[in-house]
């Protein structure tokens, strides 16, 4: 997720805003800029790579003195890593520039009208159509900055944290927000501007945290004017006491990457759909799809290779492909795939799931159905990896950076796309109503308001964990749409406590699993109102005759799980197929909160590595 800094004040900005941008590494980016006022013009200095690969280009660059400056940190959303597309980007005239985290969704509409007006573009980012239109506002309506900010901000659909400065008027620095965090640090007669507050913490413990809809005109010794973006009404800026230190901080307050990563799920599935799904008017827009819809519609049969949880995320698809789009669909370990002389003919699609987009198995996977002369479509998070690029064609899912090894919201937005994939072809393929698809639609909307809600048995949860944190082995139980669920739940447990937990398809127990059940063995069983449920209560019966502990994952309000389990987590209603987005939440959270219990180091557990570049 990009990171942004800006200073203005007294002192040097230089080594602020660069030490700031140091301190936002955690965010994870590809590359970083710094745009520094030095009197008279604004010198820009960028780079793909780090912060440190920055350091050494403004030496060489630009002059570093002057007393207000703006840097960035970017992870790739629109236009791959490198140095042009690097933050901040100048509006054509030279006289703005412009940091911004966060995503534009209409820019290539705007794009084209600023086009049309004879605007340039250097860069393939959304940022600079958002400057250049800042830009044209400011010259066409003859207003200053804060108020062409505002006009620009009204046009855009998206979200943002941004910081703009201009030549012009070097005593303010204009911000703004919407979904994208943005902390302004309050010193005597200087302002610090991040996307948290730990660059600035050694200055100033006083901070304004904008609220989304919000923008600021922050000016060098005279203060901050908040004001509301929609209707410019003033707002009384609320001050705080910062009470956190710098590890707190960076990982947003909670005590962990993992946690944190697993809270940001609600954020990170509306930030996967943005842009692409259109409830309302029942529309999908993907244009990696769009673009290449014949050779998904003509495939004989779709092949999914991943591994890991990508590889769980792609169990899932081929359960909601078969289902809405019917489309054959085989789940390939990438590692297995190479290396047995599969058939792949030139009818075959294959969907590529990666998180890092770096997984050596997987990117060797792609290039053997590559040469066999298969469509390869990718599904990953960061922006310009090896395999986004190794690909034909392909859909990010935009979660933002991953830090916890243990993969959670790549897992939950992996299937977002997934189901957005899947719901498209079964629309053009007519193989869905249009009641039933406008129903989906409206449904996976409703997602990160009921993960918000799944997560709110955080509390429960954790208690259910301090029960079953001695168990020496696990078992993990779905049908159906959840039976990948119970494997990655299963994975997760693994993976950060080191108990040995298996996952089950829950009718397949009684095929041998079923041996291992006493009254040790906790079983985690999804058992949701949609999906077998009755089948699944009789599996629970059969674990309860055998003395194993039941701990249901229930739909709310259930009561047949609940008389039956030793414990019951509940989740919200959804429709079946959306269900996994929801079962998740609470595996994740069990196994997070039993790894803290039992004192391991939950964000990087021993012998793994976030992203595995060797066979
Ligand atoms: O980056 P990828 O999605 O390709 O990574 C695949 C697996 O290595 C990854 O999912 C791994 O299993 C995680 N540690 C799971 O939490």
């Amino acid at each position: 997720m990009c990171g942004i800094v800006g200073y203005i004040g007294e002192r040097e900005a230089y080594p602020i805003v660069l030490e700031g941008l140091k301190r936002l590494e955690y965010r994870g980016y590809d590359s970083a800029g710094i745009a520094l006022y030095d009197g008279q013009d604004i010198k820009l200095s960028k780079t793909k790579g780090k912060v440190m690969d920055l350091e050494a280009r403004v030496d060489q660059e630009i002059e570093t003195n002057g007393t207000v400056g703006i840097g960035h940190t970017r992870w790739a959303t629109h236009g791959v890593p490198n140095d042009v597309n690097s933050h901040p980007h100048y509006s054509n005239s030279g006289d703005l520039v412009i940091i911004h985290n966060g995503i534009i969704e209409n820019y290539e509409s705007l794009k084209q009208e600023l086009i049309k007006r004879g605007y340039i573009f250097k860069s393939d980012t959304d940022t600079e159509v958002l400057i250049n239109l800042i830009e044209d506002v400011k010259k066409n309506e003859n207003v200053k900055l804060g108020k062409a900010v505002q006009i620009a901000l009204n046009q855009v659909i998206g979200a943002y944290a941004i910081a703009v400065f201009d030549k012009n008027k070097p005593n303010e620095i204009v911000v703004a927000k919407l979904g994208s965090p943005l902390a302004i640090g309050i010193g005597e007669n200087e302002f610090f501007i991040a996307s948290d507050a730990t660059p600035f913490l050694e200055y100033t413990k006083k901070a304004i945290y904008l609220e989304d809809e919000e923008m600021a005109i922050v000016r060098r010794k005279k203060g901050v004017k908040i004001r509301k973006i929609k209707n410019d009404s003033l707002v009384a800026p609320y001050i705080q006491e910062l009470q956190m230190n710098l590890e707190q901080i960076v990982k947003g307050g909670y005590e962990h990457f993992m946690l944190k990563e697993i809270y940001e799920q609600p954020h990170a599935i509306k930030d996967t759909y943005r842009g692409r799904l259109r409830a309302k008017q029942g529309i999908i827009k993907m244009s990696g799809i769009d673009d290449n819809i014949e050779k998904f519609l003509n495939a004989n049969r779709i092949i999914v290779i991943a591994c890991g949880t990508s590889w769980h995320a792609g169990l899932v698809a081929e359960y909601i492909f078969e289902d809405l789009a019917r489309i054959p669909v085989e789940v390939e370990y990438a590692s297995e795939f190479r290396y047995r002389n599969p058939i792949i003919t030139e009818k075959d699609v294959v969907i590529a799931i990666s998180q890092s987009g770096e997984t050596a198995d997987t990117l060797a996977a792609i290039k053997l159905a590559k040469s066999k002369g298969a469509f390869v479509f990718g599904v990953c998070n960061v922006v310009g990896s090896s395999i986004a690029r190794e690909t034909h064609a392909g859909a990010y899912t935009h979660a933002g950076p991953e830090i916890g090894v243990a993969s959670t919201k790549a897992f939950t937005t992996q299937i977002t796309v997934l189901t957005l994939i899947a719901l498209k072809l079964a629309k053009e393929k007519g193989s869905i109503s249009n009641s039933k698809f406008h129903l989906h639609l409206q449904e996976l909307e409703l997602i990160p308001s009921k993960v918000e809600q799944a997560l709110k048995s955080d509390p429960h949860i954790k208690i259910v964990a301090e029960t079953y944190k001695e168990a020496k082995n696990c078992l993990y139980l779905g049908r159906g749409f959840n039976f990948p669920v119970a494997l990655e739940g299963a994975l997760k447990l693994k993976e950060i406590s080191y108990i040995h937990a298996e996952g089950y398809p829950a009718a397949e127990m009684k095929h041998g699993p079923i041996a291992l059940i006493d009254e040790h063995m906790p079983v985690f069983v999804i058992a949701t109102k949609k999906g077998h449920y009755e089948k699944v209560v009789s599996n629970i019966q059969e674990i309860k005759s055998r003395k194993g502990k039941i701990i249901g994952i229930v739909t709310e309000g259930d009561t047949d799980v609940k008389n039956l389990a030793d414990h019951i987590i509940e989740v919200p209603e959804t429709l079946e197929i959306l269900t996994p987005l929801l079962t998740t939440i609470p595996l994740q959270l069990l196994s997070y909160h039993i790894a803290v219990l039992l004192d391991k180091n939950v964000d990087q557990p021993r012998n793994l590595a976030k992203s595995v570049t060797v066979e």
